[in-house]
């Protein structure tokens, strides 16, 4: 089945955009390796799940670059929200209180994951892709890689490179076949293993 990849580009976006967005991070994203290092009980992870990712969708949808592909009803079912760090972008507002209450214990662990993926984050220009998320129910018919080469085939007529973290070896290999290379592999204490990852522009 050949989907229709909707340019989304939102900037200026209506606080219901942010949360269907959120809604659908949080659904792919929660129950991944990471997160079950930072809050290793399920209901309070899936609970939680939307308040902290919600923190990052607000301010990637203010100052990043948001694509979505919708299915035939137009619900969202793919998000990759990237971040054009070809130049200075503030963090998010208020982060240390809201990550604090969005996380509950978890706090000190977010702090790790936090120092720990700054430490390896390149200081080149490039484009940041904070997040690559597709609904469970529509994973694996090719929707992340649309995704992945809509933004791609933009970077490489820019000649920008890209970036991103790689959460388990399944995405690790997806990302290796759009052309990332391993740059490092991030080790959270007692946590899985996190591989940093940089893309050269194609030419
Ligand atoms: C990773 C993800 C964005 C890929 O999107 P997709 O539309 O399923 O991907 P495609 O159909 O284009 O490509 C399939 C490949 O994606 C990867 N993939 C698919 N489902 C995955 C999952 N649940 N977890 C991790 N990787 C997955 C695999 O590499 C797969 O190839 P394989 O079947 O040969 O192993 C999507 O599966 C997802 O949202 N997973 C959960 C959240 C996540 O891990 N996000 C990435 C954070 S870095």
């Amino acid at each position: 089945m050949t989907y229709a990849v909707q340019e989304l580009v939102v900037r200026h976006v209506s606080p219901l955009d942010t949360a269907e967005i959120t809604e659908l991070v949080s659904d792919a994203m929660w129950d991944g390796p990471v997160a079950r290092w930072l809050t290793p009980d399920p209901m309070e992870r899936r609970r939680n799940a939307p308040r902290y990712f919600e923190i990052f969708v607000e301010h990637a949808v203010q100052y990043g670059e948001v694509y979505g592909t919708a299915d035939d009803s137009g619900r969202m079912d793919g998000v990759a929200l990237w971040f054009p760090l070809t130049s200075m972008i503030p963090p998010p507002m208020d982060y240390e209180r809201r990550v604090k209450e969005a996380t509950e214990g978890a706090i000190d662990r977010v702090q790790q994951l936090d120092a720990a993926l700054d430490a390896e984050h390149p200081l080149e220009p490039h484009h940041y892709l904070a997040f690559l998320a597709v609904r469970p129910s529509k994973q694996n018919r090719g929707l992340g890689s649309q995704l992945l080469d809509r933004h791609h085939a933009r970077l490489d007529r820019a000649g920008i490179p890209a970036y991103l973290e790689a959460n388990d070896p399944r995405n690790r290999d997806l990302y290796l076949r759009h052309g990332y290379r391993v740059r490092s592999v991030i080790d959270l204490p007692d946590g899985p293993p996190i591989w940093s990852m940089w893309r050269p522009p194609m030419v």
